[in-house]
């Protein structure tokens, strides 16, 4: 999104006014348009990611953007991954804002492989990214603020409800976090802390997100089977997102929010060649020896 891009919301201005949120990856994508949202609602947000650079560059372009009097950014470095930059990212919020709202855990990523070439490496840094790194920003949002004061969590997972070929290391990172939130929703809920899970379709187009695909054309491919018959925008993730962070989800929480047109009821991209590899379990042909068992009197194979 250029710097001059109109940023507009479906709630009122104010709506998080004096509220304080932390977005993971709000510098790109998704997270950079969650972000924009929270600030044009009112809100102070802490943007972290890994690239400094990147993250400083696109809070300069944010910080231009503000156009609500009571909204405030600040940014910093922090690898989800690492235990202490997490501490660090949480302690350094509060301190900065003086309280914590809201945790939008955003970042993430990962690479296509089919499962069998995924190294052992590249599996567990996936898995480190999007689960643990998912679980160390809820504990210590938790543990350092909202066990006392309350707060509401949302995730960004994924369309991984029919497997993930291809992304078998995600699907699997995205359908534990699904699960994690409900053991959260149901472990904090005495403390006022509500947590959610959005799950946008695999097409949600920003140009961080194709290049990390290498090429526009896979979001394009993907067209014919989300029955919107289009891409969804990071515009729909955010609003989904600002809905389960406000008021209007009060009584919502341990909940995954599929935000994909439909999508994953309707299709899958995953071909499978015509093959017979799976033969059919039929009696006649599969039991022979323990039916001729039986007939003896002896006991089954089972
Ligand atoms: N676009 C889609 O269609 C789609 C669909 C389903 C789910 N998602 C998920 O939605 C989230 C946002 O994706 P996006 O499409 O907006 O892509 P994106 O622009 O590449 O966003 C990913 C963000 O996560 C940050 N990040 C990655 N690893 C991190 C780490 N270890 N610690 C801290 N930050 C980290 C990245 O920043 P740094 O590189 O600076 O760390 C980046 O800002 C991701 O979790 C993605 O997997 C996207």
């Amino acid at each position: 999104m250029a710097a001059h891009c109109k940023i507009s919301s479906v709630f009122r201005a104010n709506l998080f006014k004096d509220k304080v949120a932390i977005v993971t990856g709000g510098g790109t994508g998704i997270g950079k348009a969650i972000t924009q949202e929270l600030l044009f609602l009112g809100c102070k947000v802490m943007i972290a990611s890994r690239k400094l650079d990147r993250l400083s560059e696109s809070a300069k372009v944010l910080q231009s953007q503000i156009s609500n009097k009571n909204a405030q950014l600040d940014h910093m470095q922090c690898n989800i991954r690492q235990e202490d930059q997490v501490k660090d990212l949480i302690s350094t919020t509060v301190s900065r804002f003086g309280r914590l709202d809201f945790l939008v855990n955003n970042g993430g990523g990962q690479f296509p492989s089919p499962a069998s070439d995924i190294k052992l490496k590249g599996w567990n840094a996936v898995i480190e990214t999007n689960l643990t790194g998912t679980f160390l920003c809820c504990r210590e949002a938790h543990n350092q603020w909202m066990a006392e004061h309350g707060g509401v969590i949302v995730n960004i997972i994924a369309d991984m409800w029919k497997g993930f070929p291809m992304m078998s290391h995600t699907g699997a990172a995205r359908a534990a976090v699904d699960n994690l939130t409900k053991s959260l929703a149901i472990e904090w809920a005495s403390h006022g802390v509500r947590i959610n899970s959005v799950a946008p379709g695999s097409s949600i187009y920003s140009e961080t997100a194709a290049a990390n695909y290498g090429s526009p054309e896979i979001f394009n491919r993907s067209i014919p089977g989300i029955p919107a018959k289009r891409l969804g925008t990071v515009e729909e993730i955010s609003a989904a997102v600002c809905f389960l962070l406000s008021p209007a989800a009060s009584f919502i929480s341990g909940e995954t929010l599929k935000v994909d047109a439909g999508a994953s009821l309707y299709s899958t991209m995953w071909e499978i060649p015509d093959h017979n590899r799976i033969p059919a379990y039929k009696w006649e042909t599969d039991n022979v020896d323990s039916n001729n068992d039986n007939d003896n009197g002896s006991k089954s194979k089972l």
